[in-house]
């Protein structure tokens, strides 16, 4: 890997994803599967984003692994670190000090408006730390050091994006340009996974029903088991429409998956129960996951070759990021060293 694909003129593209032990099928296809088609054609940049992961408690042998498995699971995924530096967020020290200093230029009133925050609040409401509540500054942190133009989340990051964006325009209106200000980079299709028992809401991990959420690792017979029981609704028709959300959910996974368009699938299952299509959405999800599920396997087993990869990503991360770093802080009045 060289500096070269960053000082080329193609745009950069940064996100990252949180090792949160279980990577579902809606980061799969809301995230996983643009970041693997974008590598080409933009100077990508990849991270696990474990320090965003403490602001849940976590469990120390069980945070390695997923830390770990996170990083196997991208590379089977098909993140390739020759083309795109994959890094762990917790290996480059400047996303935690640009982290702090964004937190000063970051208002608190900004913060509380997050729905991510007074969701996991709640959700969290014995442990509402100060990281939970300040996360997005280090989001902003995470995106601006690499001097991102796009940045390909799903829409629950969406709101996250628009105050990384503020942030790097309040700090560049104090002390003249410094961070390119980013733009939400959100594909048409699998924007937003929802949950297979309850579709007004998305799909999340951290859903205490499991068959409200799939996982990329999960065996056939689970995906099977899960897409059987999604919620539909009672009118038994294999069209996108109000009041849907079941199938409308249905039909957006098909479509994520194969690519075709949702009228290409009303048609193909035209006359169709529903029972057909959940057992056809399945299989194609089943297919879709099966090669990444068996790389997944090769890569886990060899963590010589995972270190390598992500020792080397981290030494390019922290080469680039440094250098916004040390601009960030002249501008601001430190020393040099
Ligand atoms: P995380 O780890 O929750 O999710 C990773 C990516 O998956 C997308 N996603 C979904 N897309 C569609 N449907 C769903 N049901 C669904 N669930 C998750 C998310 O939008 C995200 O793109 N804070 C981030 C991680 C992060 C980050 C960053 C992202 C840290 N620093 C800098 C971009 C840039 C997070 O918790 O994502």
């Amino acid at each position: 890997m060289s500096e070269a694909p960053v000082t080329e003129k193609k745009k950069v593209i940064f996100s990252a994803i949180q090792p949160s032990g279980t990577i579902t099928l809606g980061n799969y296809l809301g995230a996983l599967q643009n970041w693997v088609k974008l590598q080409d054609e933009y100077n990508c940049i990849f991270a696990v984003a474990d320090l965003h992961a403490i602001t849940v408690r976590q469990e120390p042998q069980h945070f390695r692994r997923n830390i770990l498995e996170a990083y196997a699971l991208l590379l089977a995924c098909g993140i390739d670190t020759e083309k795109s530096p994959f890094f762990i967020q917790s290996h480059v020290h400047t996303h935690a000090e640009l982290a702090w200093i964004l937190n000063c230029y970051t208002q608190f009133g900004e913060l509380s408006r997050m729905t991510q925050f007074k969701d996991k609040s709640q959700k969290h409401a014995d442990n509402v730390n100060a990281g939970l509540f300040t996360y997005p500054s280090l989001m902003a942190a995470d995106i601006l050091l690499y001097q991102a133009d796009l940045v390909p989340v799903g829409v629950d990051q969406k709101q996250h994006l628009e105050l990384a964006r503020n942030i790097a325009e309040r700090f560049n209106g104090i002390y003249g340009n410094t961070f390119r200000v980013p733009d939400p980079y959100i594909a048409q299709v699998g924007a937003k996974i929802m949950s297979l028992q309850d579709p007004t809401r998305k799909m999340s991990k951290s859903d205490e029903n499991v068959n409200a959420w799939v996982a990329v690792l999960d065996k056939p017979d689970i995906i099977m088991k899960k897409f059987k029981r999604a919620v539909t609704d009672s009118e038994a028709k294999i069209c996108v429409g109000e009041g849907k959300d079941g199938i409308n959910n249905l039909i957006g996974i098909m479509s994520a998956v194969t690519g075709k368009t949702s009228d290409e699938i009303t048609a193909d299952f035209e006359g169709k129960g529903y029972g057909d299509f959940k057992v056809a959405v399945a299989e194609a999800v089943i297919e879709k996951l099966r090669p990444i599920q068996e790389r997944f396997d090769e890569y886990i087993a060899n963590k010589d070759y995972l270190t390598e990869q992500y020792r080397k990503s981290a030494e390019f991360a922290l080469r680039i990021s440094q250098r916004t770093l040390d601009k960030a802080m002249k501008k601001i009045g430190y020393l040099a060293k």
